[in-house]
């Protein structure tokens, strides 16, 4: 009624969810977190206007750690005490996801990170949540490809010693691909704050590899691509892992890049039907491809409202189960169930690098995606 304020009659509107998502939205890995909140957003648009999860819309609280340790400590604990989400969502590094998810953990709410792969992360107990594969399993795809597929046998690997993704996914390769009948004639690791790696990539030159192994950062990997083609070493020498995939490794060193293969969850043009419904909507509204970045937040979050709408209760704990009990869940990056140990086993897309985008090439550990 007009002027007459509230009616006391009329139903109140539905308190929303609130979720929190900790994301590196500054800093030294901007750009993971950006994607990711893209794929997020994307997420809750869905939700929302198909009437939210139980007639409630669904809230994200973002917060930005700035790629920082101890910023995402603080951030998870001001998500969780002050906001008091239900659900936590992030991160995109292996490093930064165990800081939160320790504190997601100890206070009870469950967290799904989208894309940290480090083994250790799940471990940290029973609220702790990934869509993405693990490293064990990529750095034997990795290896299989190299060895195999490949049929290249003198390895060298070049690594970050203070990433617990990168020396991890180093270590996982390693083991695999020695297993494999591979030959590591040159290993080097350098410390994630180093920006000069001529040192490294000369004597990885002087050891005459076939290939070489490098499970890091797009922002690492753009300086040593341009590093390594100077010293007479084309980018497609380089193998790696998912830490590549970011619209600036194309952009900034595309062309030294240029025929290399990576691990990784997803390509845009991966033959997946699930993969293409979220491509044709991310595209309308970015206006270009997702990363796996962004598909894998869109991911999380997808799986994360489905178990609300299947939880119990709306309690973080029955939420927590019943992301538990996920099975064949259909996503962009293929189908999603959640294990006994909160991981996803999931299928590997190998990318190449051609003519400045991600392209796929093949698909290993293959779970008959639908
Ligand atoms: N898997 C990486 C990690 O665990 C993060 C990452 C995923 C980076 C996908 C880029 C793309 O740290």
């Amino acid at each position: 009624k007009e002027g007459a304020g509230k009616d006391p009659s009329a139903p109140a509107a539905a308190e929303p969810w609130k979720v929190g998502a900790y994301l590196s939205l500054s800093g030294a890995e901007t750009q993971f977190g950006i994607e990711t909140k893209e794929g997020i957003e994307l997420a809750v648009d869905e939700v929302n206007k198909k009437g939210g999860v139980k007639g409630r819309p669904v809230k994200v609280f973002y917060e930005d750690n700035k790629s920082n340790p101890q910023e995402t400590n603080n951030k998870v604990l001001q998500l969780v005490t002050r906001d008091k989400v239900v659900a936590l969502l992030g991160e995109v590094a292996s490093s930064r996801s165990t800081i939160g998810g320790i504190v997601a953990n100890k206070h009870k709410i469950p967290m799904i990170t989208s894309s940290a792969t480090a083994p250790e992360v799940t471990q940290i107990g029973p609220f702790v949540f990934r869509v993405c594969f693990t490293d064990d399993t990529q750095g034997q795809m990795g290896a299989e490809f190299v060895v195999k597929t490949m049929g290249k046998k003198r390895i060298g690997i070049l690594y970050a010693s203070d990433d617990v993704y990168s020396s991890g996914l180093a270590t996982q390769f390693r083991d695999a691909a020695k297993k494999l009948g591979g030959e590591i004639v040159v290993e080097k690791s350098f410390i994630k704050t180093e920006t000069n790696f001529t040192t490294y990539i000369n004597e990885i030159r002087d050891a005459k590899p076939e290939l070489v192994y490098a499970p890091i950062y797009y922002n690492a990997m753009v300086p040593i691509a341009r590093q390594a083609k100077a010293a007479g070493m084309p980018g497609s020498m380089f193998v790696g892992g998912d830490g590549w995939d970011a619209e600036t490794l194309l952009q900034d060193a595309g062309e030294e890049m240029e025929g290399a293969y990576f691990t990784n969850h997803y390509a845009p043009d991966v033959p997946w039907p699930n993969a293409q419904a979220f491509l044709k909507a991310y595209k309308e509204r970015f206006k270009r491809d997702p990363s796996s970045l962004s598909s894998l937040g869109y991911d999380s979050a997808q799986l994360l409202f489905d178990a609300m709408g299947r939880a119990k209760g709306d309690t973080p704990e029955s939420i927590r189960d019943a992301i538990a009990e996920t099975k064949n869940f259909a996503g962009a990056t293929g189908t999603i169930t959640i294990d006994p140990n909160r991981n996803a086993d999931k299928s590997i897309v190998i990318v190449q690098i051609k003519n400045k985008k991600f392209t796929y090439f093949a698909a290993v550990n293959d779970k008959a995606q639908k």
